[in-house]
């Protein structure tokens, strides 16, 4: 029986009311359960934990999207299309915690802070209209992949067990992507681009540290 975590509590709270849904509590198995856990040095420990704790405040962040966007979009239909890449965001944000838990690392201390941030903007998208919104799921799904392709190349070699997870949530966000483009997603511009990379920026720099 899994033990609910504050993000399981906040995630069934806010699942009440969407019209979508899906089950904070169903998930599949973490791709690094049968991968070995090697010796890590100190500081590529420290290093791997700071990185794992970016990509579970990003997926604190897609929660908090979805579910915003959820709740301001018109379309129930478009909903239901989202609802797979929506779960499947479910089990990112498990596999990133059970990591940090492995790695003895905390998450970030201001995953309210981020939450409440991407919710607002989840539902202004979401206010936007559909196509908006989803263009603006697809490029943050893109931007997501990139990073997650460039932390590949930044975590220790020896943390398989990292990487593993990394590297199947990087299969799905492009995924989402593509799901978020053929439902109807339009691109947006440059300037919305560069400023969303802008934010995720230092997002990254202050959760690799709190
Ligand atoms: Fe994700
Ligand atoms: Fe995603």
């Amino acid at each position: 029986m899994r033990e609910y975590s504050l993000w399981d509590k906040w995630i069934l709270t806010f699942d009440k009311i969407l019209p979508a849904k899906w089950d904070p509590l169903t998930t599949r198995p973490n791709p690094a359960t049968h991968i070995p856990e090697m010796a890590l040095t100190l500081s590529e420990r420290k290093h791997a934990a700071g990185l794992m704790r970016i990509n579970h405040v990003g997926e604190v962040c897609a929660q908090a999207l979805y579910q915003g966007q959820a709740f301001g979009a018109r379309s129930v239909v478009i909903q239901e299309k989202l609802q797979k890449a929506a779960q499947e965001e479910v089990d990112h944000l498990h596999w990133c915690q059970e990591r940090l838990e492995e790695l003895n690392a905390h998450t970030s201390y201001l995953n309210p802070f981020w939450y409440i941030s991407a919710w607002l903007l989840g539902l202004t998208v979401g206010l936007l209209g559909d196509k908006i919104s989803l263009g603006f799921l697809a490029e943050t799904e893109h931007q997501v992949a990139r990073h997650l392709t460039k932390h590949l190349e930044c975590l220790p070699t020896l943390d398989k067990k990292s990487r593993a997870i990394v590297e199947q949530m990087r299969l799905e966000e492009i995924e989402h992507a593509s799901t978020a483009e053929n439902a109807g997603g339009i691109p947006l511009p440059l300037l919305i681009q560069w400023s969303m990379q802008a934010l995720a920026r230092c997002m990254k720099i202050i959760a690799y540290r709190i």
